[in-house]
């Protein structure tokens, strides 16, 4: 039955209730990180033991520990190469993060231009489709560098189409859109083919218009049925805009988040593009590293076996989030959420107008959430709706506790908002 009803005030009554045995925990819990946990660490524990004895030359005979090899091992590009959907000499390996390659591309298109296109900088203002709720480290790019965003709605099959084709053809403004293809953060959805499709050959009034495919959660299932997304350089080749993906991806959630390495992939003349930048910015990336991966993890199928054991420790996670919320909000009709067949998130919605509320009650219960609003560009939900989970981190006992004072909260928020109608 759904809250609203004649006994409302009565559940205001039990919901406050339970709320100050809440208060009287003293939990002090955290829903916050989208990091992978110790457990799931250790499981790249063996990297940190190599090169080992095979020593430091690379299968072409150089000495890694030296300068030099811009674009990456070749060993390395030629492993992750097939598993991002990108030819390995279209790939590009570098630093442990790729949030940092990002930023970097929209640096050197703002100050250098494209391979297609004058200098950013230069035009009187510049905009982002950014579909809601996303990820909040690409709205802070953006916000960063005075890019405008122009939030587009994320449905279950990707961004809405129709939105995004009417924007992008009629503001030439639009220089780019951000993108997380498969399980997005936060809601966990893959893009549908149609809809990879539409987004690679749509016309764009911006003629050097990049699509920002941050492909983070490409490996990342968490069971049995796993999302396979369209090929989005094939498609944009096909549709003769070669030059409007630019691929991301990194190992920072299948080996060490601190310590792993980072993909580009890109149109032959992106490739350039980008490597004629880095080129400037560095002599080498750290090829040791790159190295102790191509030896830690020396195949497709080998990565593919590492991420089943990741799989194994995230999924019951995932799990109990979904079971304790069906249990406690499943027919209060307070709160719908997603439940993603892989990635790092659930997106929680409560009723409108009640996400700072949950997330500030939560608090004071000793709760830490994600800022509500973080999932929309300027930090502004304007639903005031949705709520981050990351039930990566914590251990399970205290995912469970967290939840279970989430449901709490938002159960208790509802009540005080049904009532003040
Ligand atoms: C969508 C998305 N992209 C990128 C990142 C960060 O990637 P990296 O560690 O490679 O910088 C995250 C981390 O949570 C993410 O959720």
């Amino acid at each position: 039955m759904a809250l609203g009803t004649e006994d409302l005030s009565a559940r205001l009554e039990q919901y406050r209730a339970d709320y100050k045995r809440l208060l009287d925990e003293g939990l002090s819990l955290d829903l916050t990180r989208g990091k992978p946990s110790a457990a799931q660490l250790d499981l790249a524990n063996p990297l940190l033991g190599l090169p080992g004895e095979d020593g430091f030359r690379t299968a072409d005979g150089t000495d890694a520990r030296n300068y030099g090899g811009l674009q990456g091992l070749p060993e390395l590009r030629a492993i992750w190469g097939p598993l991002l959907g990108v030819p390995a000499d279209q790939l590009i390996t570098g630093g442990n993060s790729s949030l940092a390659v990002m930023h970097d591309c929209v640096v050197n298109a703002l100050l250098n231009g494209t391979t297609d296109g004058p200098r950013w900088v230069d035009a009187p203002s510049v905009a982002f489709l950014c579909p809601v709720p996303g990820y909040d480290r690409h709205f802070g790019i953006c916000e960063r560098f005075g890019i405008e965003m122009i939030p587009v709605p994320l449905n279950d099959d990707g961004p809405d189409l129709a939105t995004v084709r009417e924007l992008a053809a009629g503001d030439a403004r639009i220089k780019g859109m951000w993108c997380v293809p498969k399980y997005s953060n936060p809601t966990g959805i893959s893009y549908s083919d149609e809809v990879v499709r539409g987004l690679a050959s749509m016309p764009t009034a911006a003629p050097d218009f990049r699509l920002f495919w941050d492909n983070a959660y490409g490996l990342h299932h968490h069971g049995e049925t796993r999302a396979e997304i369209a090929d989005v350089l094939a498609l944009a080749t096909e549709a003769g805009s070669p030059d409007r993906p630019l691929l991301f991806a990194s190992t920072s959630k299948i080996t060490l988040a601190g310590s792993g390495v980072s993909f580009f992939g890109g149109s032959p003349a992106n490739v350039e593009w980008l490597l004629a930048h880095l080129q400037k910015r560095t002599i080498g990336p750290d090829k040791v590293n790159e190295l102790r991966h191509a030896r830690f993890l020396p195949d497709a199928d080998a990565v593919r076996a590492h991420m089943d054991e990741h799989a194994a420790i995230l999924r019951p996670k995932f799990d109990a989030v979904h079971e304790i919320l069906t249990e406690r909000l499943g027919d209060s009709g307070v709160g719908s959420w997603t439940r993603p067949d892989g990635g790092y998130f659930i997106s929680l919605d409560v009723l409108d107008g009640c996400a700072s509320r949950v997330v500030a009650l939560a608090k004071d219960a000793g709760v830490a959430l994600t800022p509500a609003g973080a999932t929309h560009p300027y930090g502004n939900d304007p639903a005031d709706r949705t709520i981050r989970i990351s039930p990566s981190f914590p251990p399970i006992d205290e995912l469970t506790a967290a939840t279970r004072a989430l449901a709490t909260c938002v159960l208790l928020a509802a009540a005080e908002k049904l009532t003040a109608r």
